[in-house]
């Protein structure tokens, strides 16, 4: 059997999150299909090509009837028309309320799938097959499901747990660079704010590139961070969840400006982390030695840490329209040390709009 972890994630159902490496070979150790009458796979057409045949003979190897279900690859595909698709899908293949939803694929799979099952027959069971960085260090990790709505993402959506996650992560070997950065950003922001242990470990990384044990390890330390977070704020409702928005609030403001096509998500959050690094830093919360550190650790793996053709004025316009800006005040979640963010701390706008302006060229 194939090296693997779990960590039980204990919100309002029990969610056991899996990670290892090739375990997707393995599946029905890690989850019990008995209790479901037939499936449906969803996935995208990119992750289709790589390893929708195999999960599907796997699937079906358990003698239930599987269906394939095939977004188009993109953030395009998190829609509601994707959505209505799916409910004709289910509908024509007769999936019950023992029907089970496996979700393979990126957040965008992970996200529109995980609306379908929330929604379907007013919510029917679905398991993540994480396959981006992103995706199994974050995104799989917590039920927040959706779609985007007239061009805002995530306007429409719902906290609804998975049945499970497994996260196989020599899946990651087929991912593009520029994705494997993107999943990066997030597990740059999980040591920043959270673990200075995984930030110390980044930075010892010289060339920048890992291992699949060293990824398995990664990725295992970023599920636990989470899956902490989300046990103590399942909806969102304490603040506690606003510590993984570090370095979200400058980030969805430059996707916003850039109309989500000048710079990747992960892009965005690098900036958005140098932003808050300098803010805690105007503000005497942080050392000038810590924030060229954090600097450098974006830089060495190839995130950026300013950005050109973007005016201040305009974040600044983005930033208060933010939706988890509630009654017009922004709060933002800072840094007094490596490791440890602060949440739900106010910032003159003249602070942001200098830290702005140097990072802005
Ligand atoms: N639900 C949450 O809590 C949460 C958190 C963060 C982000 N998100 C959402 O996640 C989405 C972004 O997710 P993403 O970055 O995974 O993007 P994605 O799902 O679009 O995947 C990125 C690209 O990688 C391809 N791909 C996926 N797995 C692959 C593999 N193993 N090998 C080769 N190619 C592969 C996909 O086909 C796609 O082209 C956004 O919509 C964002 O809003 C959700």
């Amino acid at each position: 059997m194939k090296a693997s972890h779990t960590i039980k994630l204990e919100t309002a159902r029990l969610c056991p999150v899996t990670i290892g490496d090739g375990i997707i070979e393995q599946l029905e150790r890690h989850f019990d299909f008995t209790e479901y009458s037939s499936m449906v796979l969803i996935t995208d057409t990119t992750v289709n090509r790589l390893y929708g045949q195999s999960v599907l003979q796997r699937l079906k190897a358990t003698g239930k009837k599987v269906s394939l279900f095939t977004l188009p690859t993109g953030e395009r595909a998190k829609s509601l028309s994707t959505v209505e698709r799916g409910y004709q899908f289910l509908l024509a293949n007769n999936i019950d309320r023992k029907g089970l939803i496996c979700s393979l694929g990126g957040g965008v799979v992970g996200d529109t799938a995980g609306y379908i099952a929330a929604s379907y027959l007013r919510g029917i069971d679905y398991i993540q097959l994480p396959t981006t960085l992103l995706a199994q260090v974050d995104s799989s990790i917590g039920g927040k499901v959706g779609v985007n709505f007239e061009g805002k993402k995530n306007m429409v959506g719902s906290f609804y747990q998975p049945q499970a996650v497994i996260g196989d992560v020599a899946l990651l070997q087929s991912l593009p660079p520029a994705e494997m950065r993107n999943g990066l950003a997030e597990v740059i922001k999980y040591g920043i704010a959270m673990d200075e242990g995984l930030y110390r470990l980044l930075d010892r990384k010289q060339d920048g590139e890992f291992t699949t044990p060293e990824l398995a390890d990664i990725v295992l330390r970023c599920c636990r961070l989470k899956a902490g977070i989300v046990e103590a704020d399942e909806t969102e409702r304490t603040g506690k969840r606003a510590i993984l928005n570090f370095g979200h609030t400058v980030g969805h403001a430059l996707e916003a400006v850039t109309k989500f096509r000048g710079c990747r998500h992960g892009e965005a959050v690098a900036v958005g982390i140098i932003a808050v690094a300098k803010i805690s830093q105007q503000l005497g919360m942080l050392e000038p030695s810590d924030v060229q550190g954090i600097k450098n650790q974006l830089q060495k793996f190839g995130l950026p840490t300013s950005c050109q053709r973007v005016s201040p004025d305009g974040l600044i316009n983005a930033i208060r329209f933010d939706k988890k800006t509630t009654l017009g005040q922004t709060r933002w979640v800072l840094l007094k040390g490596i490791g440890k963010g602060v949440t739900n701390q106010p910032v003159e706008e003249n602070v942001v709009r200098k830290v702005l302006m140097e990072l802005c060229r």
